[in-house]
């Protein structure tokens, strides 16, 4: 793999664009972001026509893969008829009705678009319904670029006063959020205890650090604390929904929210997020809670919406995601050898553990780093994080190719 058409590209990129890629976390790429040209499938094509093994799938949305036919002709249907209209189409509750089939406590919901949007939208509907303005999350965890959120990112952070994610945050709005730590529970019992909470805000899988399973009480324990509190539990299901489970980690856990956010994976590879949850929360829109944006609900990507969930809704999606994820965890993990590190992985979310270390929302760093631009001079784009998204396109012969490389990297 040259790259070299890449690294031009790059540098040319930085002259116009600010950090010379679209998300700041994609600057991690190593040694600089792969500049592609075609994706396709599991597959995609840099700038030289150089194909490439696709483990980044978009950060999370792809898990049908890059282009699935059903989808894409279903957004081209639409997008000759409407592009987007500022009031109503039949589309917003088409969509929206397969959204909420699939999701356990799917009552109602509300379309935004990103991620990041669509978590302040479920705070808000949390701090309307208690009158209270304090929220709970977990060190580490990531739910959106957002100053109320960015914060308590390291794994020292827990217990602690919120410390901004980055420079330029407002403070001010820190005292606002409590941080505790994933998975323990006295720290949560007692932070319920000590805080007028209006939210509890955790990431089921803590899928941006570590790809760390709930143990089995702690989502109980938070369920149990939220009802005896009269705090609303919000699950940030925008990497876990539709990817671990057709109904994300409630369906997985068998432990309801009142609310959940999606986005990602929800709209295959176009931009769509949602609050769904319980009818009572989400109708406060009705009643003096702000919900607005232009793009929300728009018609092309709720022709994505639709067409992906009814893929989704075929069982047999997950079960081939399944033997696939389980295939690259034992072939892919076994090419890693003794004292390499592993994969820690929740249905086809996996990410890379180095052996006795701690992942990074901005990189693995140590071994993590020589795979990263090694497997990507063989052709293997991984994530600088050590996090592995697969889909239905990926093929046994992927994860061999894949393994393969791997060991004869680390040999
Ligand atoms: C768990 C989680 N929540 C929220 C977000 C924010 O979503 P978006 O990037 O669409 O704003 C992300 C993005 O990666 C995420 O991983």
């Amino acid at each position: 793999m040259a790259l070299e058409s890449s690294r031009l590209a790059f540098e040319r990129a930085r002259r116009s664009v600010g950090g010379g890629v679209g998300s700041g976390l994609r600057a991690a790429m190593r040694p600089h972001p792969l500049f592609v040209r075609e994706a396709r499938g599991a597959h995609v094509w840099d700038l030289d026509g150089d194909r490439y093994v696709d483990y980044v799938m978009a950060w999370g949305p792809l898990v049908l893969g890059h282009g699935d036919p059903r989808v894409l002709s279903a957004v081209a249907e639409v997008a000759k008829r409407m592009q987007v209209v500022g009031t109503g189409h039949a589309l917003e509750y088409l969509a929206a009705e397969a959204v909420l089939e699939a999701v356990p406590h799917g009552e109602r919901l509300l379309w935004s678009n990103t991620g990041t949007e669509a978590v302040q939208v479920a705070l808000r509907l949390a701090r309307a319904a208690t009158g209270r303005r304090r929220v709970l999350k977990f060190a580490k965890s990531y739910h959106g670029w957002h100053d109320t959120v960015h914060a308590g990112m390291s794994e020292e952070d827990g217990d602690r006063p919120a410390e901004p994610g980055g420079r330029g945050q407002s403070p001010s709005v820190l005292d606002d959020l409590v941080i505790g730590r994933f998975n323990d529970v006295p720290l949560t019992e007692r932070l319920l205890g000590e805080h007028d909470l209006a939210a509890v805000l955790v990431d089921p899988v803590m899928s941006n650090a570590g790809v760390e399973a709930p143990d089995p009480a702690f989502l109980a324990t938070l369920r149990n604390l939220c009802d005896r509190h009269g705090v609303v539990l919000v699950y940030d299901e925008v990497i876990t929904g539709f990817r671990i489970a057709r109904g994300g980690a409630a369906e997985k856990y068998g432990v309801r929210p009142d609310l959940s956010v999606f986005g990602k994976a929800m709209a295959g590879g176009f931009t769509q997020s949602a609050v769904v949850g319980r009818a009572e929360l989400v109708d406060q829109v009705t009643a003096g809670v702000v919900h607005a944006g232009t793009f929300n609900a728009n018609p092309i990507a709720l022709a994505a919406v639709e067409a992906t969930m009814r893929i989704l809704a075929d069982a047999t999606v997950y079960e081939a995601l399944e033997k696939t994820s389980a295939e690259f965890e034992a072939l892919v993990g076994g090419a890693l050898g003794p004292g390499s590190g592993s994969f820690n992985r929740v249905g086809s979310l996996l990410q890379y553990v180095p052996a006795g270390g701690a992942t990074g929302l901005h990189g693995t760093g140590g071994l993590w780093t020589v795979i990263l631009e090694g497997m990507l001079r063989q052709g293997f784009l991984f994530l600088p994080s050590g996090k592995v998204f697969l889909s239905t396109a990926h093929t046994t012969a992927d994860t061999e190719a894949t393994a393969e490389a791997l060991e004869k990297l680390l040999r």
